[in-house]
């Protein structure tokens, strides 16, 4: 959607729900080959994925991890044990946590409930050796879908980025230019805080300018967690 050169890419999406099918669709009209899993066989899929995104490739999850130069996790927090997290862990990949630790539909998660770690910090500790990039969490996949504009339009929408890989987080940020969107860069992987649920930037839909002046307001995890109400 840049419109400049890109660099051949396969994207892999961990979760063929509301968000991974959306995110496989921006994925392949960005031009990438896109690899899509559930939690099961691939014939469960199968349809979904060609409905709502037909250029994606319906795989397993493992088949996921062992193709894509980037792994999109877009599976519920709850299950981020099911995830190949050895393979993830493995390689070295470069793996965009796009979860969110949402207690009214996970429930409680007690690996979840250290309040000095940012949930991505959490889900990158689950997998030590993988370069992990926390963006995609705070926009609603509707708005994701359909708020997509290349780069330079008036309108376009911006997404928080922050890793501890500044290589990573510069690799997924021309990865989500490309889909669509701006990013600001957040910071190291602790500053996930700032767009988590709960923050004023979580939910929001809103320009570089708006979103910058929503990440400064600088809601502290425990601040952003207790609006909350469990
Ligand atoms: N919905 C949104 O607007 C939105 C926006 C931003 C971020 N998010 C975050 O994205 C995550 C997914 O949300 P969602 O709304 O897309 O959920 P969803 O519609 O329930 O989809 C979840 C998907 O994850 C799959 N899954 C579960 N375990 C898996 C595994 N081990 N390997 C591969 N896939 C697995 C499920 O497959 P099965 O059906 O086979 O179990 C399902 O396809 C959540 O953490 C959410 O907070 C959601």
């Amino acid at each position: 959607m840049s419109g400049g050169e890109r660099i051949e890419r396969t994207i892999g999406i961990l979760g063929a729900g509301k968000l991974g099918t959306v995110l496989a669709r921006l994925a392949t009209a960005a031009g990438y080959r896109v690899l899509i899993a559930g939690s099961g066989a691939v014939d469960r899929i199968a349809l979904i994925v060609e409905v709502m995104a037909p250029d994606a490739i319906a795989t397993t999850a493992e088949g996921v991890v062992a193709e894509a130069d980037v792994v999109i996790l877009a599976a519920p927090l709850g299950k981020v044990r099911s995830l190949p997290l050895d393979a993830l862990s493995g390689a070295g990949a470069i793996v965009v946590d796009a979860t969110n630790y949402w207690w009214p539909v996970d429930g409680i998660l007690p690996d979840f409930e250290q309040a000095e770690l940012s949930s991505s910090e959490i889900v990158r500790n689950l997998m030590p050796g993988a370069r992990l990039v926390k963006t995609f969490n705070h926009m609603g996949y509707h708005e994701l879908d359909t708020e997509a504009r290349p780069a330079g339009h008036p309108d376009r929408k911006a997404l928080a980025i922050a890793s501890d890989d500044p290589t990573a987080l510069m690799i997924v940020a021309e990865v989500v230019d490309a889909m669509g969107f701006d990013t600001i860069d957040a910071g190291a992987l602790a500053e996930g805080v700032r767009f988590e649920p709960g923050t004023s930037a979580f939910g929001a839909t809103a320009s570089r300018v708006a979103l910058l002046t929503m990440l400064e307001a600088g809601d502290s995890p425990a601040v952003a967690r207790g609006r909350m109400s469990r």
